[in-house]
């Protein structure tokens, strides 16, 4: 058994019951990658609090790069959420942007508010792996030239942020597989409008990057062992 089930499968509380299957375990595990709820949680989007953040307005209209906020996003393997520090550079009290209208004043009153009380704003996470899932890189993801765009739509149109894929175990596998249908150059991975023409142009067989060139950017290929992720 214990070739069968690594020891991060200990964890599962499903396990117990496998095991006691015995040989049906086996056909268990394929099962697993059928069985995974892929669009479970698709859609779901938290209120957040205070007014919320606005995607539409800072990445679309304002045209603010992802990385001003998720700075750490390349760098680390997990995507950072801005501190109230950052918010506060333009909404604080004494600073000339946004323009003042006295609807926004009010609107951002809950940063200003933060920030005084040297506070944290308690935003909602939208995008949880399950934590027997252990290991997600984003730094890896983007270097290789995996857009946002692929795991989380497009949000530059969105006001709130939701759940746009089903971030199961067969999606994660299925990208892993045929990784070049998702590669787009590096520099491009944040300029989420070119990237949504660009995979939409190459869906009808017209897009204008070389896609097996772009297989240069990876490391290595995309794992498909249990141990890469689950560990
Ligand atoms: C001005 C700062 C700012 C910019 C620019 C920004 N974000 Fe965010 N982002 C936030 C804040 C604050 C949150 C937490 C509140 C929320 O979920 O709406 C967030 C949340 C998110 C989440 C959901 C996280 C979770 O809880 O699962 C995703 C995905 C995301 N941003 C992607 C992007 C992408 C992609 C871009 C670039 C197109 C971008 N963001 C640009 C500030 C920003
Ligand atoms: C680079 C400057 C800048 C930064 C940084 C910034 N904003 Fe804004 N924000 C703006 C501008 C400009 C507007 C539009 C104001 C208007 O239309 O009156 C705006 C509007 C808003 C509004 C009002 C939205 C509405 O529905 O009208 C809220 C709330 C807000 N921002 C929250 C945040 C939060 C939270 C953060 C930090 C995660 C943040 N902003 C960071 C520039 C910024
Ligand atoms: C290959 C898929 C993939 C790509 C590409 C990707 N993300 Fe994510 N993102 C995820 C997954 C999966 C999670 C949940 C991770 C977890 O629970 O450990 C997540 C979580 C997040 C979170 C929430 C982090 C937290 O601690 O609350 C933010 C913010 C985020 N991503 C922003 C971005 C931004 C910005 C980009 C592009 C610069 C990006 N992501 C690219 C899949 C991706
Ligand atoms: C849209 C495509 C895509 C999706 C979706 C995707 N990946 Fe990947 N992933 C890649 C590519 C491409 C690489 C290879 C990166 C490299 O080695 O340069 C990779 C590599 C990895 C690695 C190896 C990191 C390393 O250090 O070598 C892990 C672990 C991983 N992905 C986990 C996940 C998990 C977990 C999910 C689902 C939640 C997921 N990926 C979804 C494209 C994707
Ligand atoms: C590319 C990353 C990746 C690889 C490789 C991978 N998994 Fe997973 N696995 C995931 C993710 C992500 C989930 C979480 C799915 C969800 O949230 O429903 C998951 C879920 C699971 C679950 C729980 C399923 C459920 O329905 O709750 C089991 C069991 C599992 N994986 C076993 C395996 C085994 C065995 C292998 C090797 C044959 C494997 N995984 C390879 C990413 C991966």
């Amino acid at each position: 058994m214990s070739v069968i089930f690594p020891k991060w499968m200990n964890a599962l509380p499903t396990l117990g019951a496998l095991g006691a299957m015995g040989g049906a375990a086996v056909v268990a595990l394929g099962g697993w990658y059928w069985a995974t709820p892929d669009f479970f949680e698709v859609g779901y989007s938290p209120v957040q609090p205070g007014s919320g953040f606005d995607h539409q307005i800072h990445a679309g209209k304002l045209g603010m790069d992802c990385r001003y906020c998720h700075s750490n996003v390349e760098k680390s393997p997990e995507a950072n959420i801005p501190s109230v520090s950052t918010c506060n550079a333009c909404h604080g009290e004494n600073r000339v942007s946004p323009a003042r209208s006295s609807a926004t004043d009010e609107k951002v009153q809950f940063i200003r508010d933060a920030y005084d009380e040297d506070k944290s704003i308690e935003w909602r996470r939208i995008h949880k792996l399950p934590d027997y899932v252990r290991n997600f890189p984003h730094d890896v993801h983007l270097t290789a030239g995996v857009s946002c765009l692929s795991c989380h739509g497009q949000v530059k149109s969105m006001p709130q942020v939701y759940q746009d894929q089903g971030l199961g175990m067969g999606w994660c596998l299925d990208c892993h597989r045929h990784p070049e249908a998702a590669l787009v150059p590096q520099d491009k991975v944040t300029d989420l409008l070119w990237v949504e023409g660009e995979l939409n142009a190459r869906a009808k067989g017209q897009g204008t990057t070389d896609t097996q060139a772009l297989l240069g950017q990876l490391w290595d290929a995309p794992p498909q062992t249990c141990g890469a992720c689950h560990q």
